[in-house]
C-alpha cells in the first residue's frame, strides 16, 4: 500500500479519490452531508486563491483504500492546517488511517503549520471509529455542534411586522453589499467556536465578490435578509446552499445584529429561504452548539431534529 499525492489532473484519479470518501462516510453516517462532486471537481482544477488544498490517498494494486484531504487556509489562520482522514470500511483497521494521517502531519509540518484540526462527526445511532481515531492520533476536542435535519415543507414562521425579508440568489445587489458585508463580518467575528483559537475571517467587497462567483458555479446560493420598515436598516440575514441538481441544502449562517434581537427573525429568515425552495429539494442540514440555545431552540421549534454531533479536534503538532 502506498500513500500518495492524487494527480488532480486525471479526471478518472479525480472520481476514483472521491468515491472512496463518499463509500467510507457513508458507511457509517446516514445522514452525513457530503461535498458535491461539482464542488470537488472545482477545488480540485481550479483552486481559489484562499486556501493551498493536497488531496492524498492510500493505494494497493490501483485501488484507493483510503483519502486524506489537507487544507492550509493562506490569508488568516496561517498557523492552522484542517484534515480529514477516510478510510473504506472493508480495509479498517490496518493502519490506513494512520499511514495517511501521519503523511498529512508531514505536509503541515512542511508548510510550516503547529495546529491540525478537522471536523470527526458521530451519528446518534450508527457507531463508527472517527471520535476515537482522532483521539488516537492524539487530537483534542475544541468545540462541539449539533448536526440537525429538517424534512421540508416545516410551518412557515411568521415575520415581524416592523421588519420585511428581502431575497436574493447569488451575487448580492449593490444597493445591499455594505451593510450585507457589515453582517457577514459581524457573523464572522462572534461565530462561536469553544476553545478552538482562530482569526475571523474578514471580508471585503473584492473577496465576497469571488466567493459568490465561485460558490454559483457549485451551488443555488438564497440569501434572505431582514429590513426594518421604519429605517430601511438591514438586520439580519440567513444564508442557505443547495447544490446543483441536489434534493437537500444546508443552512449556513444566520445572524441577527444585536440591536435587531428579540423580534424571532432568525426563525422567519430561515423560513422564508426554505419557502422559496424547489419540490424536489426536500430536506435541510444545519449545525449548531449545543451552548448557542437561542438558535438551537429556534431550530428544534422549526422541526429540525438532531443526527449526528460534530466535534471538531485539535492536536498541536
Ligand atoms: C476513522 C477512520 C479514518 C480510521 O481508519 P483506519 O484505517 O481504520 O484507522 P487505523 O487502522 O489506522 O487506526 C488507528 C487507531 O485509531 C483507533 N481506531 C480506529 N478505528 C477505531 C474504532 N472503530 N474504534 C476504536 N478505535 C479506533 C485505534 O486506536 C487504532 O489503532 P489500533 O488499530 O492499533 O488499535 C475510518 O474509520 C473512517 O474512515 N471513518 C469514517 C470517516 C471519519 O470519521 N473520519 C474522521 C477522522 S478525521
Amino acid at each position: 500500500m502506498d500513500i500518495e499525492e492524487l494527480d488532480t489532473t486525471d479526471p478518472t484519479a479525480r472520481r476514483a479519490w472521491y468515491d472512496a470518501q463518499d463509500r467510507a462516510i457513508r458507511a457509517d453516517r446516514p445522514h452525513a452531508l457530503l461535498e458535491a462532486l461539482g464542488a470537488v471537481e472545482l477545488s480540485m482544477t481550479e483552486p481559489g486563491p484562499y486556501a493551498d488544498r493536497t488531496w492524498l490517498q492510500a493505494v494497493d494494486r490501483g485501488e484507493v483504500l483510503g483519502v486524506a484531504q489537507l487544507e492550509l487556509p493562506t490569508t488568516e489562520n496561517l498557523d492552522v492546517a484542517w484534515t480529514e482522514v477516510s478510510v473504506v470500511p472493508e480495509h479498517r483497521r490496518r493502519g490506513i488511517g494512520r499511514a495517511l494521517w501521519t503523511a498529512v502531519v508531514e505536509h503541515a509540518c512542511a508548510a510550516g503549520r503547529t495546529r491540525l484540526g478537522g471536523e470527526v462527526s458521530v451519528d446518534l445511532v450508527v457507531t463508527g471509529g472517527g471520535y476515537d481515531f482522532a483521539v488516537a492520533m492524539g487530537a483534542e476536542e475544541r468545540h462541539r455542534e449539533d448536526h440537525l435535519l429538517a424534512e421540508l415543507p416545516l410551518a412557515p414562521a411568521p415575520v415581524d411586522a416592523a421588519y420585511e425579508v428581502l431575497t436574493w440568489r447569488g451575487r448580492c445587489p449593490d444597493e445591499q453589499r455594505p451593510a450585507y458585508l457589515a453582517m457577514r463580518n459581524q457573523m464572522n467575528a462572534d461565530l462561536p467556536t469553544g476553545d478552538l483559537e482562530l482569526e475571523a475571517t474578514v471580508l471585503d467587497d473584492e473577496r465576497l465578490a469571488a466567493s459568490e462567483e465561485r460558490l454559483a458555479r457549485s451551488y443555488d446560493v438564497r440569501v434572505a435578509a431582514a429590513r426594518r420598515r421604519d429605517d430601511g436598516v438591514l438586520g439580519g440575514y440567513s444564508l442557505l446552499f443547495v447544490p446543483h441538481g441536489a434534493h437537500y441544502g444546508w443552512q449556513d449562517d444566520t445572524m441577527v445584529m444585536p440591536e435587531h434581537r428579540g423580534h424571532r427573525l432568525g426563525a422567519a429568515l430561515k423560513s422564508v429561504n426554505y419557502a422559496g425552495l424547489p419540490a424536489e429539494v426536500t430536506t435541510v442540514h444545519t449545525w449548531t452548539a449545543p451552548s448557542n440555545t437561542a438558535m438551537h431552540h429556534t431550530n428544534t421549534a422549526l422541526g429540525f431534529r438532531v443526527v449526528e454531533h460534530m466535534h471538531e479536534v485539535e492536536v498541536v503538532l
